[in-house]
């Protein structure tokens, strides 16, 4: 177009780069959205509002880096700042092969990373904040000692989430007080700092009880005790529902529990402590029962049941078709400083007492006899 007068002529040339910086500018923020959700499959629309600019810088530099790379992460546009420790120990890629394999929870690759990865028992003293309590659950430990296990000594305990170690803890009654050791699992980076400096003698993993039976690398919503792992739309919902949201994201790698017990060569467990914040039976469907022999269990039923008490009944008669029977739900008042609303699961025969999955009223708590529990059942 040629210019007529001088006025026109720098309106032309004003106008029209403006206009293809626009439309630039326009096609570039669009695909680099379509590209974001292209790769970015569990990008749900809540977390694209926390994305932040270091977040984008991140995003496009691991894009660029994964694309010559071929070590694609989902969950790359989390911080490095927010990784557990698996990436500083250069395990990325080969986790990232398995879980884009499905590796099988056998898989001697993934039980060899595994062993690389998690923390043997400590051998220095404990650095506890309350060392004279003897029980530091809400129940479960007194009750699982005496009601099922008789008092067992140097038993094998798993407790999950472990949260910091000791306030709450299911397990470390059963380590100080009957010289077990066990292993304990905790996904939130912060709580497991905290849970390492207490010296615990058990095995530790700063990771997630995978919900498959192969590995994943998922995005943790970070609350505190309540720490859960974003893998469906439905998870996301739960975290938005418990005002959560504006909680940090971690990205953390899960493993199936099977794995985890043939990394340290342990078969047994006498005590199982579950409480993730409504995996449970997602988690306890990964378990291969005939080759893993596991005593006595608690499963958090609180979350499930506020999701619906399906899930709860769901629980049950999942354990009581693998031969497990519900001795009681133990239920702690929050005034006692601790909140548990428990099943307690027993191998069928062992004990010789059916409670028959009553709320159990014992005198180390007080009860609260008419919360929703009974609903539950
Ligand atoms: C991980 O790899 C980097 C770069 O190759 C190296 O500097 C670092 O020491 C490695 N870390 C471990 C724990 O092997
Ligand atoms: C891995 O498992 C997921 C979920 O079960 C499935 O959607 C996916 O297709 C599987 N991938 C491979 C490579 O088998
Ligand atoms: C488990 O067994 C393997 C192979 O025998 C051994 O290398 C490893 O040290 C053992 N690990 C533990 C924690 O006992
Ligand atoms: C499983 O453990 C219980 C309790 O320790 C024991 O009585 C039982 O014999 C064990 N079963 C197997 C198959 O090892
Ligand atoms: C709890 O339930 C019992 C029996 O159903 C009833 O008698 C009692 O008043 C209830 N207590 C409270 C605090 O609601």
């Amino acid at each position: 177009m040629t210019c007529k007068n001088k006025t026109s002529c720098l309106f032309c040339l004003f106008w029209r780069p403006r206009k293809a910086f626009i439309g630039l500018t326009a096609v570039l923020t669009f695909s680099l959205g379509l590209l974001m959700v292209y790769t970015e499959k569990s990008f749900t629309i809540n977390s694209f509002r926390k994305v932040g600019p270091e977040n984008v810088i991140s995003f496009l530099r691991n894009f660029v880096h994964n694309f010559r790379s071929q070590q694609d992460s989902l969950l790359d546009y989390i911080p490095a700042s927010k990784w557990t420790e698996y990436r500083r120990l250069n395990l990325t890629g080969k986790l990232n092969l398995l879980v884009r394999e499905n590796a099988s929870m056998r898989d001697p690759r993934l039980i060899d990373l595994i062993r690389k990865y998690i923390q043997p028992p400590s051998d220095k003293p404990y650095a506890l904040k309350n060392p004279d309590l003897k029980d530091y659950s809400c129940g479960q430990s007194t009750y699982v000692n005496n009601l099922i296990l008789n008092s067992k000594e140097k038993g094998f305990f798993v407790e999950a989430g472990a949260w910091m170690g000791e306030h709450a803890s299911t397990s470390l009654f059963f380590e100080r007080s009957r010289g077990w050791t066990g292993l304990l699992v905790e996904p939130n980076p912060e709580n497991f700092e905290k849970l390492k400096s207490l010296n615990r003698k058990a095995f530790h993993i700063n990771a997630c009880l995978s919900t498959h039976q192969f590995p994943a690398l998922l995005k943790l919503n970070g609350a505190s005790d309540m720490s859960r792992t974003i893998e469906r739309k439905e998870d996301e919902q739960w975290v938005i529902d418990h005002k959560f949201d504006q909680k940090p994201y971690y990205e953390v790698p899960c493993f199936p529990l099977y794995s985890i017990m043939l990394a340290i060569n342990q078969t047994s467990i006498d005590y199982f402590g579950l409480d993730v914040e409504g995996n449970e039976l997602l988690i306890l469907q990964t378990i291969p029962f005939d080759d893993i022999n596991i005593t006595g269990l608690t499963a958090e039923c609180l979350e499930m049941g506020q999701r619906g008490s399906k899930d709860a009944a769901a629980v049950r008669k999942f354990l009581e078709n693998k031969g497990y029977t519900c001795h009681g739900i133990i239920a702690a008042n929050p005034g006692h400083g601790c909140f548990a609303e428990d099943f307690i699961f027993v191998k069928k025969g062992l004990v010789s007492e059916q409670y028959n999955c009553r709320l159990v009223l014992d005198p180390f708590i007080p009860f609260i006899a008419n919360r929703t529990v009974h609903n539950l059942i």
